[in-house]
Protein backbone atom coordinates (compact mmCIF):
# COMPACT_ATOMS: atom_id res chain seq x y z
CA UNK A 1 0.00 0.00 0.00
CA UNK A 2 0.82 3.41 -0.66
CA UNK A 3 1.71 5.16 2.24
CA UNK A 4 2.69 9.12 1.88
CA UNK A 5 3.31 10.75 4.79
CA UNK A 6 6.44 12.81 5.66
CA UNK A 7 7.42 12.98 9.50
CA UNK A 8 7.05 16.22 11.10
CA UNK A 9 10.14 17.20 13.60
CA UNK A 10 11.74 14.40 12.76
CA UNK A 11 15.52 14.71 14.25
CA UNK A 12 14.34 16.81 16.61
CA UNK A 13 11.78 14.45 17.98
CA UNK A 14 14.51 11.38 17.52
CA UNK A 15 17.18 13.42 19.47
CA UNK A 16 14.96 14.68 22.14
CA UNK A 17 14.14 11.23 22.91
CA UNK A 18 17.74 10.18 23.61
CA UNK A 19 17.55 6.41 21.97
CA UNK A 20 19.50 3.77 23.74
CA UNK A 21 20.06 1.08 21.59
CA UNK A 22 19.01 -1.26 24.29
CA UNK A 23 15.77 0.53 25.74
CA UNK A 24 12.27 0.18 25.18
CA UNK A 25 10.58 2.85 23.47
CA UNK A 26 6.78 3.08 21.90
CA UNK A 27 5.92 5.01 19.00
CA UNK A 28 1.89 5.29 19.99
CA UNK A 29 0.65 6.58 16.37
CA UNK A 30 3.28 5.39 13.95
CA UNK A 31 1.13 6.04 10.91
CA UNK A 32 3.61 5.20 7.82
CA UNK A 33 6.76 4.22 10.19
CA UNK A 34 8.93 7.41 9.86
CA UNK A 35 9.70 8.21 13.29
CA UNK A 36 9.89 4.39 13.91
CA UNK A 37 11.97 3.86 11.59
CA UNK A 38 14.68 5.93 12.58
CA UNK A 39 14.25 4.96 16.48
CA UNK A 40 15.12 1.35 15.03
CA UNK A 41 17.86 2.00 13.33
CA UNK A 42 19.27 3.04 16.62
CA UNK A 43 18.74 0.31 18.21
CA UNK A 44 20.62 -2.93 19.16
CA UNK A 45 18.77 -5.13 21.67
CA UNK A 46 16.26 -2.81 22.10
CA UNK A 47 12.34 -2.71 21.54
CA UNK A 48 10.37 -0.56 19.56
CA UNK A 49 6.79 -0.54 20.23
CA UNK A 50 4.65 0.96 16.62
CA UNK A 51 1.35 1.32 18.03
CA UNK A 52 -1.41 2.48 15.66
CA UNK A 53 -5.65 2.57 15.23
CA UNK A 54 -5.81 2.54 11.69
CA UNK A 55 -6.21 -1.04 10.17
CA UNK A 56 -4.20 0.67 6.89
CA UNK A 57 -1.16 1.89 9.20
CA UNK A 58 -1.14 -1.59 10.38
CA UNK A 59 -0.60 -3.03 7.18
CA UNK A 60 1.55 -0.21 6.11
CA UNK A 61 4.15 -1.06 9.44
CA UNK A 62 3.81 -4.78 9.07
CA UNK A 63 5.53 -4.90 5.28
CA UNK A 64 7.89 -1.88 6.17
CA UNK A 65 9.31 -3.47 9.58
CA UNK A 66 8.54 -7.43 8.82
CA UNK A 67 12.49 -8.47 8.70
CA UNK A 68 13.25 -5.96 12.15
CA UNK A 69 13.87 -8.10 15.17
CA UNK A 70 13.56 -4.90 17.18
CA UNK A 71 10.20 -4.61 15.95
CA UNK A 72 6.48 -4.87 17.72
CA UNK A 73 3.15 -4.24 16.18
CA UNK A 74 0.14 -3.40 17.75
CA UNK A 75 -3.17 -2.00 16.98
CA UNK A 76 -4.79 -0.30 19.08
CA UNK A 77 -5.37 2.89 20.51
CA UNK A 78 -2.47 4.45 22.06
CA UNK A 79 -4.93 5.81 24.98
CA UNK A 80 -4.51 2.13 26.22
CA UNK A 81 -1.26 1.74 25.77
CA UNK A 82 -0.65 0.56 29.29
CA UNK A 83 -2.80 -2.26 29.02
CA UNK A 84 -1.58 -2.96 25.56
CA UNK A 85 1.98 -3.67 26.57
CA UNK A 86 0.91 -5.37 29.78
CA UNK A 87 -0.49 -7.84 27.24
CA UNK A 88 2.89 -8.19 26.13
CA UNK A 89 4.80 -8.59 29.76
CA UNK A 90 5.97 -5.48 29.20
CA UNK A 91 5.71 -3.04 32.26
CA UNK A 92 8.29 -0.24 32.22
CA UNK A 93 9.89 1.87 28.96
CA UNK A 94 12.59 4.28 27.70
CA UNK A 95 10.64 6.48 26.01
CA UNK A 96 7.07 7.05 24.29
CA UNK A 97 6.22 9.38 21.07
CA UNK A 98 2.90 10.87 20.43
CA UNK A 99 2.87 12.32 17.06
CA UNK A 100 -0.99 13.28 17.60
CA UNK A 101 -3.29 14.15 14.83
CA UNK A 102 -4.71 12.73 11.18
CA UNK A 103 -1.67 11.64 8.65
CA UNK A 104 -1.28 12.55 5.18
CA UNK A 105 -2.76 9.02 3.83
CA UNK A 106 -5.79 9.68 6.09
CA UNK A 107 -6.28 13.22 4.65
CA UNK A 108 -5.44 12.53 1.19
CA UNK A 109 -7.54 9.39 0.81
CA UNK A 110 -11.04 10.46 -0.13
CA UNK A 111 -13.27 7.54 0.94
CA UNK A 112 -11.87 8.16 4.42
CA UNK A 113 -13.78 10.97 4.40
CA UNK A 114 -11.37 13.29 6.21
CA UNK A 115 -11.41 15.79 3.59
CA UNK A 116 -13.64 18.77 2.41
CA UNK A 117 -12.29 19.00 -1.24
CA UNK A 118 -13.53 15.27 -2.32
CA UNK A 119 -17.26 14.13 -2.49
CA UNK A 120 -16.91 10.79 -0.52
CA UNK A 121 -19.35 9.33 2.89
CA UNK A 122 -18.73 11.75 6.08
CA UNK A 123 -16.79 9.26 7.91
CA UNK A 124 -13.48 10.84 9.41
CA UNK A 125 -13.25 7.34 11.79
CA UNK A 126 -8.70 6.83 12.03
CA UNK A 127 -9.83 2.73 13.81
CA UNK A 128 -13.00 2.70 11.02
CA UNK A 129 -14.76 1.56 14.63
CA UNK A 130 -17.68 3.27 15.96
CA UNK A 131 -19.76 6.06 15.70
CA UNK A 132 -18.77 7.67 12.09
CA UNK A 133 -19.03 11.42 11.29
CA UNK A 134 -21.88 11.10 9.13
CA UNK A 135 -23.92 9.72 12.31
CA UNK A 136 -23.02 12.91 14.68
CA UNK A 137 -23.47 15.74 12.14
CA UNK A 138 -27.10 13.59 11.56
CA UNK A 139 -28.47 13.45 15.75
CA UNK A 140 -26.17 15.56 17.83
CA UNK A 141 -28.75 18.13 19.27
CA UNK A 142 -28.14 21.94 18.70
CA UNK A 143 -26.63 22.56 21.51
CA UNK A 144 -23.83 19.69 21.26
CA UNK A 145 -22.72 20.41 17.88
CA UNK A 146 -22.74 24.07 18.37
CA UNK A 147 -20.53 23.48 21.29
CA UNK A 148 -18.12 20.64 19.90
CA UNK A 149 -17.99 23.70 16.50
CA UNK A 150 -16.70 26.23 18.56
CA UNK A 151 -14.45 24.10 21.21
CA UNK A 152 -13.11 22.07 18.66
CA UNK A 153 -12.90 23.96 15.63
CA UNK A 154 -12.95 27.68 17.66
CA UNK A 155 -15.20 28.26 14.65
CA UNK A 156 -16.55 31.41 15.08
CA UNK A 157 -19.79 31.04 13.46
CA UNK A 158 -20.74 27.90 15.53
CA UNK A 159 -24.45 28.73 16.35
CA UNK A 160 -25.36 29.62 12.60
CA UNK A 161 -23.70 26.26 11.08
CA UNK A 162 -25.09 24.01 13.95
CA UNK A 163 -28.01 25.92 12.77
CA UNK A 164 -27.88 25.36 9.40
CA UNK A 165 -26.90 21.84 9.70
CA UNK A 166 -30.00 20.33 11.88
CA UNK A 167 -32.31 22.64 8.76
CA UNK A 168 -30.66 20.74 5.96
CA UNK A 169 -31.31 17.38 7.48
CA UNK A 170 -34.67 17.55 8.18
CA UNK A 171 -34.65 17.93 4.37
CA UNK A 172 -32.56 14.73 3.90
CA UNK A 173 -29.76 12.97 5.96
CA UNK A 174 -26.33 14.49 5.68
CA UNK A 175 -24.12 11.96 3.89
CA UNK A 176 -21.05 12.88 2.08
CA UNK A 177 -18.32 15.31 2.79
CA UNK A 178 -19.43 17.93 -0.07
CA UNK A 179 -23.02 17.88 1.23
CA UNK A 180 -21.60 19.01 4.48
CA UNK A 181 -19.23 21.40 2.98
CA UNK A 182 -21.97 23.45 0.89
CA UNK A 183 -24.19 23.58 4.31
CA UNK A 184 -21.41 25.59 5.95
CA UNK A 185 -20.35 27.59 2.82
CA UNK A 186 -24.16 28.32 3.15
CA UNK A 187 -24.10 29.32 6.53
CA UNK A 188 -20.77 32.02 7.46
CA UNK A 189 -21.00 35.27 6.11
CA UNK A 190 -19.18 35.74 2.34
CA UNK A 191 -16.10 37.11 3.46
CA UNK A 192 -15.64 33.74 5.07
CA UNK A 193 -15.82 32.32 2.30
CA UNK A 194 -12.80 33.96 0.71
CA UNK A 195 -10.40 33.55 3.53
CA UNK A 196 -9.13 29.95 2.71
CA UNK A 197 -11.92 26.80 2.92
CA UNK A 198 -14.73 28.07 5.01
CA UNK A 199 -15.53 24.29 6.23
CA UNK A 200 -12.18 23.94 7.28
CA UNK A 201 -12.48 24.30 11.13
CA UNK A 202 -15.69 22.48 11.04
CA UNK A 203 -14.14 19.70 9.75
CA UNK A 204 -11.35 19.78 12.24
CA UNK A 205 -14.19 20.10 15.07
CA UNK A 206 -15.97 16.96 13.82
CA UNK A 207 -12.96 14.83 13.35
CA UNK A 208 -12.12 15.69 16.72
CA UNK A 209 -15.37 14.78 18.30
CA UNK A 210 -15.69 10.85 16.12
CA UNK A 211 -12.27 10.27 17.42
CA UNK A 212 -12.33 11.67 20.36
CA UNK A 213 -8.72 12.93 20.08
CA UNK A 214 -8.60 15.41 23.23
CA UNK A 215 -9.94 12.45 25.85
CA UNK A 216 -7.64 9.62 24.52
CA UNK A 217 -5.23 12.40 24.21
CA UNK A 218 -5.10 12.80 28.33
CA UNK A 219 -5.50 8.90 28.83
CA UNK A 220 -2.39 8.13 26.59
CA UNK A 221 -0.33 10.77 28.20
CA UNK A 222 -1.41 9.74 32.08
CA UNK A 223 -0.42 6.08 30.33
CA UNK A 224 2.94 7.36 28.75
CA UNK A 225 3.93 8.85 31.49
CA UNK A 226 3.28 5.81 34.37
CA UNK A 227 5.09 3.31 31.62
CA UNK A 228 8.17 5.36 31.56
CA UNK A 229 10.79 4.51 34.33
CA UNK A 230 13.05 7.22 35.95
CA UNK A 231 14.73 8.92 33.02
CA UNK A 232 12.44 8.09 30.28
CA UNK A 233 11.28 10.68 27.98
CA UNK A 234 7.80 11.43 26.55
CA UNK A 235 7.82 13.72 23.23
CA UNK A 236 4.53 14.92 22.11
CA UNK A 237 3.68 16.64 18.42
CA UNK A 238 0.38 18.37 18.21
CA UNK A 239 -1.13 20.97 15.49
CA UNK A 240 -3.54 22.40 16.90
CA UNK A 241 -3.71 25.22 20.30
CA UNK A 242 -6.48 22.86 22.04
CA UNK A 243 -3.84 19.99 22.63
CA UNK A 244 -0.82 21.85 22.43
CA UNK A 245 -2.23 23.82 25.96
CA UNK A 246 -3.64 20.07 27.02
CA UNK A 247 0.75 18.82 26.94
CA UNK A 248 1.68 21.97 28.04
CA UNK A 249 -0.26 22.34 31.26
CA UNK A 250 0.40 17.99 31.84
CA UNK A 251 3.35 18.77 31.45
CA UNK A 252 3.57 21.76 33.66
CA UNK A 253 1.35 19.43 36.48
CA UNK A 254 4.52 17.08 36.53
CA UNK A 255 7.18 19.43 36.30
CA UNK A 256 6.07 21.09 39.62
CA UNK A 257 7.06 20.49 42.84
CA UNK A 258 5.98 22.61 46.38
CA UNK A 259 2.66 23.99 45.38
CA UNK A 260 2.44 26.33 49.14
CA UNK A 261 1.89 30.00 48.79
CA UNK A 262 4.64 32.14 48.44
CA UNK A 263 4.76 33.66 51.51
CA UNK A 264 5.03 30.35 53.57
CA UNK A 265 8.22 30.34 55.45
CA UNK A 266 8.36 26.54 54.67
CA UNK A 267 6.94 23.65 52.57
CA UNK A 268 3.94 22.15 54.07
CA UNK A 269 2.31 20.24 51.04
CA UNK A 270 5.72 18.42 50.38
CA UNK A 271 5.50 17.77 46.65
CA UNK A 272 8.02 17.32 44.57
CA UNK A 273 8.13 17.55 40.44
CA UNK A 274 8.16 14.49 39.04
CA UNK A 275 9.50 15.41 35.60
CA UNK A 276 11.50 18.22 34.11
CA UNK A 277 11.39 19.91 30.55
CA UNK A 278 13.99 18.95 27.99
CA UNK A 279 12.87 22.43 26.22
CA UNK A 280 11.65 25.28 28.23
CA UNK A 281 9.57 26.11 24.90
CA UNK A 282 7.94 24.27 22.33
CA UNK A 283 9.98 23.09 18.71
CA UNK A 284 8.76 23.94 15.69
CA UNK A 285 9.84 23.22 12.30
CA UNK A 286 12.83 25.45 10.70
CA UNK A 287 12.23 27.08 7.13
CA UNK A 288 13.99 23.94 5.61
CA UNK A 289 11.68 21.65 6.78
CA UNK A 290 8.78 24.06 6.06
CA UNK A 291 9.75 24.32 2.62
CA UNK A 292 9.60 20.75 2.01
CA UNK A 293 6.85 19.93 4.26
CA UNK A 294 3.98 22.78 4.45
CA UNK A 295 2.33 20.72 7.17
CA UNK A 296 4.07 20.81 9.45
CA UNK A 297 3.97 24.71 10.14
CA UNK A 298 1.48 24.35 12.96
CA UNK A 299 3.65 21.49 14.75
CA UNK A 300 4.85 21.86 17.88
CA UNK A 301 7.04 19.33 19.76
CA UNK A 302 7.37 19.04 23.54
CA UNK A 303 9.55 16.79 25.54
CA UNK A 304 9.65 15.99 29.10
CA UNK A 305 11.52 13.41 31.46
CA UNK A 306 10.97 11.71 34.15
CA UNK A 307 12.64 11.95 37.16
C1 LIG B 1 0.42 12.32 12.28
S1 LIG B 1 0.24 10.61 11.96
C2 LIG B 1 1.74 9.94 12.54
C3 LIG B 1 2.76 9.74 11.46
C4 LIG B 1 3.99 9.01 11.88
N1 LIG B 1 4.69 9.64 12.97
C5 LIG B 1 4.91 8.84 10.69
O1 LIG B 1 6.04 9.32 10.76
O2 LIG B 1 4.51 8.24 9.71
C6 LIG B 1 -0.84 10.12 13.19
C7 LIG B 1 -1.16 8.65 13.22
O3 LIG B 1 -1.62 8.36 14.51
C8 LIG B 1 -2.73 7.54 14.46
N2 LIG B 1 -3.51 7.83 15.65
C9 LIG B 1 -4.11 9.00 15.97
N3 LIG B 1 -4.72 8.90 17.15
C10 LIG B 1 -4.46 7.65 17.61
C11 LIG B 1 -4.81 6.94 18.79
N4 LIG B 1 -5.55 7.51 19.75
N5 LIG B 1 -4.35 5.70 18.95
C12 LIG B 1 -3.61 5.09 17.98
N6 LIG B 1 -3.27 5.71 16.83
C13 LIG B 1 -3.69 6.97 16.65
C14 LIG B 1 -3.43 7.88 13.18
O4 LIG B 1 -4.18 6.76 12.73
C15 LIG B 1 -2.25 8.21 12.27
O5 LIG B 1 -1.83 7.08 11.55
Amino acid sequence: MEFNHIPVLLNETIEGLAVRENGIYVDGTAGGGGHSAEILRRLKSGRLISIDQDPDAIQTLTERFKKNENSIIIKGNFADMKELLAQRGLYRVDGVLLDIGVSSHQLDTPERGFSFHEDAPLDMRMSRKGTTAAELVNTLPFEELRRILFEYGEEKYAGSIAKGILAAREQKPIETTLQLAEIVKANVPQRVRRDGHPARKTFQAIRIAVNDELGVLRRGLEGAFELLGSGGRLAVITFHSLEDRLVKQQMAAWCQGCTCPKDFPVCVCGNKPKAKLVHKKPVCANETELTINPRARSAKLRICEKL
